[in-house]
């Protein structure tokens, strides 16, 4: 089978073993990698159709127990002056952006024990009194029992990337961290009933072609309703700062074989992927992605969530970024979704 026939036999079965995702991962030219991003381009048109769906990010509290190699909030990262938010100010910057149409709230946050299950739970309820979103949680491990009361109190979905599949990578990125809890956790959000997210990062330090295809065989059996996937930026505060960054080509062919293998699934064209390049976004929404997660956060608080460096939108309004987005959606011919924009494969 020549490099187009697999394409082909993703788009038709959306069941390709490892090794053939491995091949995908690495095609001969350019007029193979343009058949593979048309072709995730075309099914994300019929599975989940040409409006982009928008979520509204609160980066919450920038404080943050875990120490993942690659990331700028890690708690030995001194250098960083943290912040957190009072639930009545995450409250109200959700209620902003609800004024500006977004049906999503994305609450984020670094694993920050500050914020109990029952304070999440309090400030879930009150979001959702005075506005009519969709809550997405994305603040780390947590136990069944408060993925529980966060899930009772009211909260949709839940994004919980496994950042990679490899279990032996997943060691080296995270020396405290176990690969079991991980996936654990991504069980007892699928058993609670929440819309599950998850993914990777694209050209982090030591992996391979094989471990990025592993994430997207994991993606797969997980059967994630979201998918985000986003490329490796080195932060000057972390072990990782001499590294090479992911590149946007490799970004841009997992977001492609993820749509090809998970057909309804929701993904985004990531902000990391945006950094990285110009049209990092604009070319994820041309090749399989189908969500934009814009920031909310006024902008006082934006430098101080320092993930990665050099991070778009990083002075900007929330009403800038809202009309930003949506020029960007039309000028690619898509719309903007009006609705919760859930997943609709089951
Ligand atoms: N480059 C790109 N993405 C990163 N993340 C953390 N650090 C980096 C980095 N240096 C991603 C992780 C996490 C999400 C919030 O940010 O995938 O899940
Ligand atoms: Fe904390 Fe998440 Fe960054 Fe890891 S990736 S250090 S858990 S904020
Ligand atoms: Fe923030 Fe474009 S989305 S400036």
């Amino acid at each position: 089978m020549d490099y187009f026939e697999l394409v082909d036999k993703a788009y038709k079965e959306h069941n390709l073993a490892k090794g053939e995702v491995m091949r995908l991962l690495e095609p001969k030219g350019v007029e193979e990698e343009a058949y593979l991003f048309k072709k995730a381009d075309q099914l994300r048109h019929e599975c989940v159709g040409d409006c982009v769906h928008l979520r509204g990010l609160i980066e919450f509290s920038s404080h943050c127990r875990r120490n993942c190699k690659y990331c700028g909030l890690r708690r030995d990262n001194v250098s960083l002056e943290r912040y957190r938010l009072s639930p009545e100010d995450i409250v109200k910057i959700a209620h902003n952006a609800a004024l500006l149409g977004y049906k999503t709230i994305v609450l984020q946050s670094g694993e920050d024990e500050f914020y109990t299950a029952d304070v999440m739970a309090y400030i879930i309820k009150e979001i959702k009194k005075i506005a009519d979103v969709a809550i997405t949680l994305c603040i780390g491990e947590r136990s069944y029992e408060e993925y529980k009361i966060m899930k009772e109190a009211g909260a949709d979905r839940y994004l919980l990337k496994f950042e990679t599949a490899n279990p032996g990578h997943y060691r080296e990125m995270h020396p405290d961290m176990s690969y079991k809890d991980r996936i654990d956790c991504l069980m007892a959000l699928k058993d609670l009933g929440y819309e599950v997210g998850s993914g990777d990062i694209v050209g982090l330090p030591g992996q391979t072609v094989e471990h990025l295809a592993e994430d997207i065989m994991l993606l797969k059996e997980l059967d994630v309703e979201m998918a985000g996937i986003g490329p490796f930026i080195p932060h000057h505060s972390t072990p990782f700062r001499d590294e090479a960054r992911g590149t946007l080509e490799m970004t841009l062919r997992m977001v492609a074989i993820t749509r090809l293998m998970l057909p309804y699934a929701n993904i985004p064209a990531t902000t990391a992927v945006g950094t990285i390049h110009p049209q990092g976004r604009q070319k994820a929404l041309m090749a399989g992605a189908n969500v934009v997660m814009p920031n909310v956060m006024p902008p006082e608080y934006r430098p101080r969530y320092e993930i990665y460096p050099s991070k778009i939108c990083i002075g900007e309004k929330p009403s800038h970024c809202r009309l930003c987005i949506e020029g960007i959606i039309r000028s690619l011919g898509r719309e903007v979704g009006q609705d919760y924009g859930s997943y609709r494969g089951r």
